[in-house]
């Protein structure tokens, strides 16, 4: 049976962020204009990301490949999940808010088609786990068969309740449809601090080698990574089935920054500021945030998350 998507809406409205502003049906003629499927779509998404986007050239070229896989196929087996790894502050809410800008054609009602999960907001109680599978299968059930092209964003992945994300397992697999619903065109986004140690650790040896980090092979790193995430109990994906039936595509790493990539974070905080870029002053707050290891100050532990604050605190 399939639910009437507006009727499962509102029965998880009260916990989960979004509402659709208008009838089911309007809105699904809406994502089919609304989504730019144009072959321009690409090269716009790439040009934000490359222009904006600091020291993660293999976050970046992994998820470009894999849009364009899901975006420009006429029907996609599967639809596409990507799990996004790394320290905090390294850009991972950055570059998924990226995509959703452009994903989408301007002026179109976002909220509609894009669903951020954020597990303390949504998922705060792991009592609760029982209600909460059954409100995120009806919220993505009724929202794919309302906007086929649905993005469905999941942060703070690592807090999750065990077992909760498995419910959502039959969404993300290879079937042409489920009770009617075709799920091959949405988009799934798991933010995740875990795996952060182990991108850093290897990271820093290729650096301690002289090597560059733009030759540390992507393959090899996101093999590490699925079996670190399957291993580490809080990483929201411990013991998945997800990653057991090798339904998550990819596992993007997101690099640990080094000052240069932060030095570049706060010249775009001064300049968003409105604020001359003071050579002194970049110099300065970037290599106070280069923490760590603490003998060699490689990286920063917060990413650029502090950057904005900092610059205000600064001026
Ligand atoms: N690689 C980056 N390039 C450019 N700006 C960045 C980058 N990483 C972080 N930033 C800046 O820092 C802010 C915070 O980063 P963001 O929220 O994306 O981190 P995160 O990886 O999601 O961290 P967390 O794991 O704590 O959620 C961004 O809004 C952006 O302004
Ligand atoms: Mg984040």
């Amino acid at each position: 049976i399939r639910p009437h998507p507006r009727a499962s809406q509102e029965a998880v409205g009260t916990v989960l962020l979004g509402c659709l502003p208008i009838s089911a049906d309007s809105v699904s003629s809406w994502a089919e204009v609304a989504f730019s499927a144009s072959p321009l779509i690409l090269p716009v998404v790439k040009m934000d990301l490359e222009r904006k986007v600091f020291g993660q050239h293999l976050a970046v070229q992994l998820v470009l490949r894999a849009l364009n896989a899901n975006i420009y196929s006429k029907r996609p087996k599967k639809p596409l999940v990507m799990s996004f790894h790394g320290w905090t502050g390294t850009g991972k809410t950055f570059l998924s808010s990226i995509i959703a800008e452009n994903l989408y054609q301007p002026g179109a009602p976002r909220r509609s088609f894009v669903h951020h999960f954020n597990t303390l907001l949504h998922f705060p109680h792991a009592s609760r786990v029982h209600l909460y599978k059954e409100q995120l299968q009806n919220w993505i059930r009724g929202n794919v068969s309302a906007c086929p092209r649905s993005l469905f964003i999941f942060s703070e992945m690592d807090q999750m309740p065990h077992g909760l994300i498995d419910s959502i397992t039959p969404f993300l697999g290879y079937h042409e449809e489920i009770d009617g619903v075709y799920y091959g065109k949405a988009i799934f986004i798991f933010l995740n601090n875990a795996g952060g140690d182990k991108i850093t650790e290897i990271a820093l040896d290729y650096w301690r080698r002289t090597k560059r980090r733009e030759d540390i092979p992507g393959k090899e790193l996101q093999q590490l990574l699925s079996e670190e995430i399957f291993r580490n109990t809080n990483s929201g994906f411990f013991q998945s089935q997800l990653i057991q039936k090798n339904l998550i595509d990819y596992f993007i790493p997101f690099l640990p920054l080094e000052c240069k990539h932060v030095k570049e974070c706060v010249r775009e905080e001064l300049r968003a500021q409105g604020h001359p870029e003071d050579e002194d002053l970049i110099t300065e707050i970037a290599s106070a945030m280069t923490d760590y290891p603490s003998e060699e100050g490689i990286y920063s532990s917060k990413g650029c998350k502090t950057v904005a604050s900092r610059v205000t605190l600064s001026i």
